[in-house]
C-alpha cells in the first residue's frame, strides 16, 4: 500500500468510509499509472499541512489542505499515458492535454467528495498568484488559500524528487527557485511559510 493510500485510510475514520475506499482506489491507480505519484502525493500532503500549521490555519482547514493535497492530481487519470509518462519535456499540444487535469480532477471527484473546499483545491492547484495559471486564471486571494499552499508544496516537492529526464534538486536550490517566483507564481506568504518550515 502506498503512503498516500495509507494516509487516506487514516482519514477514513472520520468520514464516509465508502467514499474513502473510492478515493484510495483513485490515488492507487494514479500511482500505478505514473510510477512515483503515491510517495509524491503523501509528501506534498505532509508539507502542505506543515505550511498550513505555520500560517496558523484553523484545524478544520488543515483537513481541507490535507485531503486536497492527497487528491490534487487524480485528474491525471484521464491524461493519456504517452503524455503523462513521456520521458522528455512536453510539446505545446501535450501541455494542453496535461493542463486539463485540474478541472478533470474536480469533475471526477465531485461524484465522491461532498466538501466544496476540497474540490476547489483540486481545481485551483495550478492557478498562479499573478493570474497566469489555469484553469480559470484566478489571481491573488481569489485563489483559495488551501490551493495556494498546495501549489507551493507540490512545486517544491516535485523539484527535490528525481524525474526520468532530470536529477533531483537540492532543498536549497529548489527553495531558491520557489522564492524567485514569490509574488508571481506563488503567494508570498506561503513562500515565507515554506521557508520557515524548511528551517
Ligand atoms: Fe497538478
Amino acid at each position: 500500500m502506498n503512503a498516500a493510500v495509507a494516509k487516506l485510510r487514516e482519514l477514513e475514520t472520520r468520514g464516509d468510509s465508502r467514499a474513502y475506499i473510492q478515493l484510495a482506489g483513485l490515488v492507487d491507480r494514479l500511482e500505478l499509472k505514473e510510477g512515483y505519484t503515491g510517495e509524491h502525493t503523501a509528501a506534498v500532503s505532509q508539507l502542505a499541512v506543515a505550511i498550513a500549521t505555520e500560517l496558523e490555519l484553523p484545524a478544520a482547514e488543515h483537513r481541507c489542505v490535507e485531503l486536497g493535497a492527497l487528491l490534487h492530481d487524480v485528474g491525471k487519470l484521464s491524461i493519456p499515458d504517452r503524455v503523462l509518462t513521456k520521458p522528455a519535456p512536453l510539446n505545446e499540444l501535450e501541455w494542453e492535454a496535461m493542463r486539463r487535469h485540474a478541472a478533470l480532477g474536480e469533475r471526477l471527484l465531485a461524484r465522491i467528495v461532498q466538501q466544496a473546499d476540497v474540490l476547489a483545491v483540486v481545481r485551483s492547484h495550478h492557478e498562479r498568484w499573478d493570474g497566469n495559471g489555469y484553469p480559470d486564471g484566478k489571481r491573488g486571494e481569489e485563489i483559495p488559500l488551501a490551493a495556494r499552499i498546495v501549489a507551493v508544496a507540490d512545486a517544491f516537492q516535485a523539484m527535490i524528487e528525481p524525474r526520468p529526464y532530470r536529477e533531483p534538486r537540492t532543498w536549497a536550490s529548489a527553495f531558491d527557485e520557489i522564492a524567485s517566483e514569490s509574488g508571481r507564481q506563488f503567494d508570498p506568504e506561503c513562500v515565507e511559510a515554506l521557508r520557515a518550515v524548511l528551517h
